[in-house]
């Protein structure tokens, strides 16, 4: 599997019952703390072997750095917040590379393993299966709010344990009960992710906005203008296949909203919508909601209700 479906990572099949997933990502800060950083990073590159349903193997830093200007004692944190999660994850740490950077940078280049009878692609899923979300929105909003000092510690705490929670325990419960398709949602945002998945496998989306997951917090900043560039470009490229009724801008922009480390959407066949659901409670999941369904026409758009 490679680049043809957007999907999170490319598969590469070595025999009848193994592949490997590869997949890197690495962005800027997203928060103040660099340990903290380093973990939500870590977690993120990590999240996309989970949502093709593989396990981690081996993991390799990705490191841009102002050198001389930032002390290194803040990359060690970073690297260290990294480390923890990898470790978390079961994998090992084998190397990665640096280089000199206008600003820090910090990902992962992830290897995996993967049954290729087990992959769960975005592109897989069938008319009337119900969309599930394992962690709630609003994460580009908070980050964009740090970053001018508009939110509380409290609400920084919540957001960085969220982006630092590793998509595993979602994936495992994914696994468990059978899924047809996933994703993670990342930097297009709930919808953007969704159109994905509705496009590659030929169906549209019903997403009842009322269910999905939002951090109040989010809510509030959104009301007083507070939302990212990535989040605004990313509305305005869902114009063409999003039918968002009567919804307002404001929450049409939170369920655009550009994610970190954000959860796994999960398309399930409606007779194990339960069965995921419990799944998900009993490993505590960051959220355990089912967001919509999916309808038997290929046109591949979302359809918004209240
Ligand atoms: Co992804
Ligand atoms: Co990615």
């Amino acid at each position: 599997m490679g680049t043809e479906t957007a999907d999170d990572a490319g598969i590469y099949q070595l025999t009848d019952d193994l592949a490997v997933v590869q997949t890197a990502d690495l962005f800027p800060p997203v928060v103040d703390d660099p340990y903290s950083f380093g973990a939500i990073a870590a977690a993120n590159a990590l999240s996309d072997v989970y949502a093709m349903g593989g396990r981690p193997l081996t993991a390799m830093n990705l490191v841009g750095w102002p050198n001389g200007v930032i002390e290194y004692e803040h990359l060690g944190e970073v690297m260290r917040g990294g480390a923890e999660k990898i470790a978390e994850a079961g994998a090992t740490l084998v190397g990665g590379h640096s280089w000199d950077d206008a600003e820090p940078k910090y990902g992962l280049s992830v290897t995996g393993v993967i049954d290729p009878k087990k992959i769960v692609a975005n592109a897989t899923a069938q008319p009337g299966d119900e969309l599930v979300l394992t962690k709630p929105l609003g994460m580009g909003i908070i980050t964009t709010a740090i970053k001018s000092e508009l939110v509380s510690e409290q609400t920084i705490d919540q957001a960085v344990t969220i982006m630092a929670t590793l998509n595993a325990s979602a994936a495992e419960a994914m696994l468990e009960v059978g899924a047809h398709a996933a994703t993670d949602v990342t930097g297009f945002g709930l919808m953007g992710h969704l159109l994905e998945v509705t496009k590659g496998s030929h169906v549209t989306a019903e997403i009842s906005a009322g269910a999905v997951p939002v951090l109040e917090e989010a809510r509030a900043l959104v009301a007083q203008d507070v939302a990212p560039g990535g989040t605004h470009r990313n509305l305005q490229a869902l114009a063409a296949d999003v039918d968002f009724g009567s919804l307002s801008k404001n929450e049409q922009l939170l369920l655009a909203d550009a994610q970190t480390s954000g959860g796994l959407l999960i398309a399930v066949a409606p007779e194990k919508l339960d069965q995921l659901l419990e799944a998900l409670r009993k490993r505590e999941t960051p959220a355990v909601a089912h967001i919509g369904r999916l309808l038997d026409d290929p046109s591949g758009r979302i359809i918004v209700r209240p």
